[in-house]
């Protein structure tokens, strides 16, 4: 596992727009367009902090993901393996390096249509927020657009506490009162 360099670029824009061709067809269509992430949304998304890890075999990127440091939070953004490559565990191996990069709670933003990603990020420990959670955290540490929002979901560390959880005790003591 590396941490891409500048001379990475081009080949992240090659995988990131060869495995989002998982999209189409399955998020609302008017979510999808080709390229999936233009050049400049890509550059966009790197300098706003997003750093980008790479799986390499014989010195070819099979595999991306990015992890983006949010304040108290860590996000995982943009996880994407090679069509041809995929279900070998490079996914699999990307996630647990970035897991081991952050001590905060991780989140992780897809696609609500995505089942096959939805699954993956569940079998890894990950849960699904609720819809109003979503919204809260989507507009929070996201910068995308509304209709992505209403389209997406989001899956939370086992250590992440939404904050209704958070003031929970606080509720009770007030109730005690
Ligand atoms: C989601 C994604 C990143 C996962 O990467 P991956 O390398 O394919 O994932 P892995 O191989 O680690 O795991 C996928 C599954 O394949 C299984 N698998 C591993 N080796 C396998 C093999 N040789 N044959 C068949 N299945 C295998 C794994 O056990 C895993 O199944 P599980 O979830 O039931 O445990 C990748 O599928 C992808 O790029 N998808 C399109 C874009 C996308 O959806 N990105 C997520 C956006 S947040």
């Amino acid at each position: 596992m590396l941490p891409c360099t500048p001379a990475d670029r081009n080949e992240i824009y090659e995988i990131i727009n060869d495995a989002a061709m998982a999209y189409k067809n399955v998020i609302p269509a008017d979510c999808w367009r080709e390229p999936y992430m233009p050049g400049e949304e890509l550059n966009l998304q790197i300098a706003q902090g997003v750093e980008f890890w790479c799986y390499k075999e014989d010195g070819v990127i099979l595999g991306v993901m990015g992890i983006q440091d949010r304040g108290d939070v860590t996000l995982i953004r943009h996880a994407y393996v090679r069509t041809s490559v995929r279900n070998k565990r490079i996914g699999s191996k990307l996630l647990a390096h970035l897991i081991g990069m952050t001590s905060k709670p991780i989140l992780i933003g897809t696609w609500a249509a995505a089942k096959w990603a939805i699954e993956f990020y569940q079998k890894r420990g990950f849960h699904l927020v609720s819809e109003e959670e979503k919204n809260r955290l989507l507009a929070k540490y996201w910068t995308i657009p509304k209709r992505q929002v209403e389209t997406s979901v989001v899956l939370a560390s086992s250590d992440w506490i939404s904050t209704s959880k958070k003031w929970r005790p606080i509720d009770r003591l007030i109730l005690a009162l």
